[in-house]
């Protein structure tokens, strides 16, 4: 049996997911690939951000001005605040054997559609007594984001059994330019304010480690099912 689940049947994985831009979605999709590969049925549930204050600027992409966009949510981040998200209906009555977590950082720490989530009852009925992995995507800072997602969630019972972050090429003024470059014309650039500028957002390589990743989780959760799956499909009687 494989979190709490019957046997029998194939093993549901569940791809958890709040993104602005995108990434973090890519990065799940990726890892999602691996585990259909492996025979799982994968489902996704994005965390809408529909909070009064803030789902204007969230709603749009490129943002309209990126440091007041950006800036917006600093306080609340800073307090750790929660604010109004909605949640999709796929969450409230699925049984999943591994829930995979993805999520950017926001001002060093988990966002605030993500944290909302982690500290609802929906989230504590989803995550009780099951195995739980997070992705965590940014510029930079992705240490906090990790624990705080690892923290609130066996909060709400989930069983922590790995991570995988990524960080954007480019020092700090650099990834920052491109990012803000990106954020503000939703666009890959060279240069951005007379300098030239890294490559922003998850990389081709990312994604890859995303798979050898996914790879070694299907092994260690769904390893012999996920086995004579693949044996059948191979080589059909
Ligand atoms: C409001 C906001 C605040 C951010 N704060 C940080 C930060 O403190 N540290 C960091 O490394 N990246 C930060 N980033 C960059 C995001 O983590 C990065 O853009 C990420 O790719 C977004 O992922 P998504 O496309 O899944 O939303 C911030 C982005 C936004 C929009």
């Amino acid at each position: 049996m494989i979190g709490g689940r019957r046997g029998t049947q194939r093993p549901r994985v569940l791809l958890l997911y709040y993104t602005y831009t995108g990434q973090s979605l890519k990065v799940l999709e990726t890892a999602g690939e691996v585990f259909r590969e492996r025979g799982c049925e994968v489902e996704k549930a994005k965390i809408e951000f529909t909070d009064h204050r803030f789902a204007d600027r969230f709603s749009r992409f490129p943002m309209r001005s990126v440091w007041p966009d950006m800036l917006s949510v600093l306080p609340a981040q800073f307090r750790r605040a929660t604010g109004e998200i909605r949640i999709p209906d796929v969450l409230r009555n699925g049984e999943y054997d591994l829930v995979c977590v993805g999520s950017p950082t926001w001002w060093r720490t988990t966002s605030m559609p993500m944290r909302s989530f982690l500290k609802s009852a929906e989230a504590q009925k989803l995550l009780t007594g099951r195995p739980f992995v997070v992705f965590v995507v940014c510029r930079r800072y992705w240490r906090d984001n990790l624990r705080a997602v690892r923290r609130l969630g066996e909060k709400r019972g989930g069983r922590y059994v790995g991570g995988l972050h990524f960080e954007y090429p480019g020092g700090q003024v650099k990834s920052l330019l491109s990012l803000t470059s990106y954020l503000g014309s939703g666009e890959y650039r060279d240069r951005y304010l007379g300098l030239r500028i890294p490559m922003t957002n998850v990389q081709p390589d990312q994604l890859e480690e995303t798979r050898r990743f996914a790879g070694a989780l299907a092994d260690r959760f769904f390893g012999t099912e996920s086995a004579a799956r693949r044996q059948k499909t191979v080589h059909p009687q």
